[in-house]
């Protein structure tokens, strides 16, 4: 049962929820989702149709805009975001501000909140044209900027966006071309990645997601909100999560470790655990995960590393866990991130830049949610507490401190 409390004024009710596990903080008409089932659905249409006949960039328009476009329509919104890929060159100056050794992470939740330094034609939050404007520059730019963190950690000169290639393959090319040569893009390396980022796209009321609702509920520019929600979605226990899932393969090192890195999972008194597995919301299956092992296969594949050591580890890992009494009887099963993180291995993309490929998938997510916020009537987001700190009490000098 639903209870609305805005109907219960004069302070009558506090509710108490760590984790907000039942507490809806809005209404949104974005994405549904029945973790019971495995059911995820964007605008009603449910992933694994969109994953199997949508593109990234028609999933964005159909997040933002709220319906599938129309032929004329999706060709429009992909010429705009074409026209869009470029940043600021000025920008290039707060990559050289960065070491090279920074997280391609933190580089990310910078460069994001300084757009709103160069694009002061998208800051007017309660112009609606403003509002679409930065919606397209965030969807366009992100592939680049997170291509830029990548050549600068690598200390190679960046690659201009190249816009006769669709998006995906445009970002495959800005992070392994050169100034001198287009990228050799494999057509299935590049639908790999647009699934990939299409499978991102929204997770309703995640941790970022809320996130950025909260900082754009205080009237903040889109820019400093989706920025805020890089930081938040950086957590290993969120987007950070696939890069986890990496590092954990490389530790376990040979598949002779699984079991005793198993038993850790197990064990209550080690705050190990098998990342990759579980999720907050889907206790069954994750739909995501699903679509997201066949492409894992492809790839795998494609690129003939079925029998690379790490990708038999990840294998093994999966199998046992599948199986196992402890995560069958948890409902803990290999999530999205687990098979990302494996499909982004093996394309040869640095850990480091994992979760800043799931930051550019979110994108649209974000902005559509904080769109709808926007649009319609909200209030300052303001959680309250369960204060359980120290009575009252009066200021001892500290000279007289014991
Ligand atoms: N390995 C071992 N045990 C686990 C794992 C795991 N990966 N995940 C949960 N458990 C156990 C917990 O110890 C707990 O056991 P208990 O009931 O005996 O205390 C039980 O399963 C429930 O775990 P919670 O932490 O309460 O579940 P919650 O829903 O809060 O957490 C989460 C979900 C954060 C995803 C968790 O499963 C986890 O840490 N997984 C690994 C990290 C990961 O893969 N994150 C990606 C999430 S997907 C995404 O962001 C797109």
């Amino acid at each position: 049962d639903v209870v609305d409390v805005r109907s219960l004024t004069g302070e009558g009710l506090f509710t108490y929820d760590p984790g907000f596990v039942s507490t809806a903080a809005c209404e949104s008409k974005i994405t549904y989702i029945d973790g019971d089932k495995g059911i995820l659905l964007h605008r009603g249409y449910p992933i694994e149709q969109l994953a199997e006949h949508s593109t990234y960039l028609e999933t964005c328009f159909l997040l933002i805009y709220g319906e599938l476009p129309l032929q004329s329509e999706l060709r429009e919104f992909e010429e705009i975001i074409r026209k869009h890929t470029m940043v600021h060159e000025q920008l290039r100056n707060f990559f050289n501000g960065f070491r090279r050794d920074a997280h391609p992470m933190a580089v990310m939740c910078g460069v994001v909140g300084a757009l709103s330094a160069f694009y002061h034609d998208s800051l007017d939050i309660s112009n609606e044209r403003h509002r679409e404007i930065a919606a397209f520059r965030l969807i366009s730019k992100m592939p680049t900027l997170a291509a830029m963190s990548y050549k600068y950690s690598k200390g190679q000169p960046f690659v201009y966006p190249r816009n006769s290639l669709d998006y995906s393959a445009n970002f495959l090319h800005m992070l392994f071309g050169t100034p001198c040569e287009e990228a050799e893009v494999n057509p299935i390396i590049a639908r790999a990645m647009d699934r990939i980022f299409l499978l991102h796209a929204d997770h309703e009321q995640n941790a970022s997601t809320s996130t950025v609702r909260l900082a754009g509920s205080s009237g903040a520019n889109p820019f400093a909100c989706i920025a805020a929600g890089i930081a938040a979605l950086w957590g290993p226990a969120h987007g950070g999560a696939n890069e986890a899932v990496l590092n954990m393969l490389q530790e376990i090192g040979d598949e002779k470790n699984i079991d005793k890195y198993i038993a850790r999972a197990k064990d209550k008194d080690d705050p190990f655990r098998l990342m990759g597995f579980g999720h907050r919301v889907y206790k069954n299956f994750d739909p995501r995960a699903k679509v997201m092992k066949q492409t894992c296969d492809e790839v795998l594949n494609e690129l003939g590393l079925e029998d690379d050591p790490l990708f038999k580890i990840a294998k093994r890992l999966e199998k046992i866990a599948l199986e196992d009494e402890y995560f069958v009887e948890k409902k803990l099963y290999p999530n999205v991130d687990f098979y990302s993180g494996i499909i982004l291995k093996a394309i040869g993309i640095p850990t480091e830049m994992f979760t800043v490929i799931f930051a550019t998938g979110r994108t649209p997510g974000w902005i559509a949610h904080w769109h709808e916020m926007i649009s319609g009537p909200y209030r300052i987001g303001r959680p309250r507490q369960l204060y359980t700190g120290s009575d009252i009490r009066d200021y001892v000098a500290v000279n007289q401190r014991s």
